[in-house]
């Protein structure tokens, strides 16, 4: 299936980096947030990312120009009535998704594939959503988007093989690297990283290690980038907690409680470095 337009709907973190790079693949875009003021914040975004880029020397300036004319905004679900495909990737919350996976199902073309970038939440649930459960597949990128190199392919329990091929194409043009996942809550990456980041909060709130020690600790003795409280910041602790949420009801098991500490933050509304306030402070 030829594909040369794809929708974004939530243009936060992740789906504004979703549009930078498919637009920079020459997808035309359609972009969506709840208003305007949202729309604004993410153009503004992908506008200075890209300039980053040309400072840089890695794209021309009449490259950034090109990709931005790509990208259409719009505040209106209406107006994906005639895309191939849109990609989902609003907040983490389950009922809504599926309102927002059965008002596309009502407004688009029979042919369009609904994709969801859920980083926990079943897909075959939101496939069951709608009247083309075939058509609808999961797309996990990672943040940030335009560097990270894997996306997950999740295949709801209906997704056709079309729709599969479909997006690991898709996925290839993107330039990612993809990995199938069978549909189980958090897929592989979340799986292993989820608990490990609320495991890094059990161990501060029993007083095992401070937090900044303990980001020291995981990047000096596993070479990893970030701690796990910076990077716990870095995904969003609302998130972090949502996943665990879904993971603890999906297994049953109450390994995936998350820690006390972590709820506080999220209760506080320190969500991380998104609101200049999560485990550090930013502001
Ligand atoms: N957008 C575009 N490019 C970015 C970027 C962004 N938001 N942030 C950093 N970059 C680029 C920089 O421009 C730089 O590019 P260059 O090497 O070509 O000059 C490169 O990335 C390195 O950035 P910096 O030098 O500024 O900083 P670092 O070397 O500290 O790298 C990092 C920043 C890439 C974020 C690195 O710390 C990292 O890899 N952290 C781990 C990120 C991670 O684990 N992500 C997965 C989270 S889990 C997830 O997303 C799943 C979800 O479902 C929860």
């Amino acid at each position: 299936m030829g594909i040369n337009k794809i929708g974004v709907i939530g243009v936060g973190q992740m789906g504004g980096g979703i549009v930078q790079i498919a637009a920079s693949a020459g997808y035309e875009i359609l972009a969506c947030d709840q208003d305007e003021a949202h729309n604004q914040k993410a153009q503004a975004k992908l506008e200075k990312s890209l300039s980053k880029l040309v400072e840089k020397g890695k794209i021309e300036a009449a490259q950034k120009d090109e990709v931005l004319a790509k990208v259409k905004w719009t505040t209106q679900l209406q107006d994906f009535a005639d895309c191939p495909l849109i990609i989902e990737a609003i907040t983490e919350d389950v009922p809504a998704k599926v309102a927002l996976f059965k008002e596309l199902d009502q407004i688009c073309s029979a042919d369009t594939i609904l994709a969801t970038n859920t980083s926990s939440i079943s897909v075959t649930r939101l496939a069951g959503a709608t009247q083309r459960a075939n058509k609808v597949i999961g797309m996990h990128f990672f943040n940030p988007v335009p560097v990270m190199k894997l996306l997950e392919v999740i295949r709801a329990l209906q997704t056709d093989d079309e729709t599969y091929q479909t997006i690991l194409e898709i996925g290839e043009k993107l330039n990612k690297k993809a990995v199938t996942v069978q549909d189980s809550a958090a897929f592989v990456v979340n799986r292993l990283l989820i608990p490990f980041l609320n495991e890094a909060f059990y161990a501060v709130y029993e007083g095992v290690s401070t937090g900044p020690d303990i980001d020291i600790a995981v990047k000096a003795g596993l070479n990893h980038p970030m701690g796990p409280f910076e990077l716990a910041d870095f995904v969003g602790l609302d998130t972090l907690l949502a996943a665990l949420e879904v993971m603890q009801n999906e297994f049953g098991d109450s390994k995936y409680r998350p820690c006390p500490l972590l709820r506080k933050h999220v209760e506080s509304g320190w969500l991380g470095r998104k609101t200049g306030r999560g485990f550090y402070n930013y502001s």
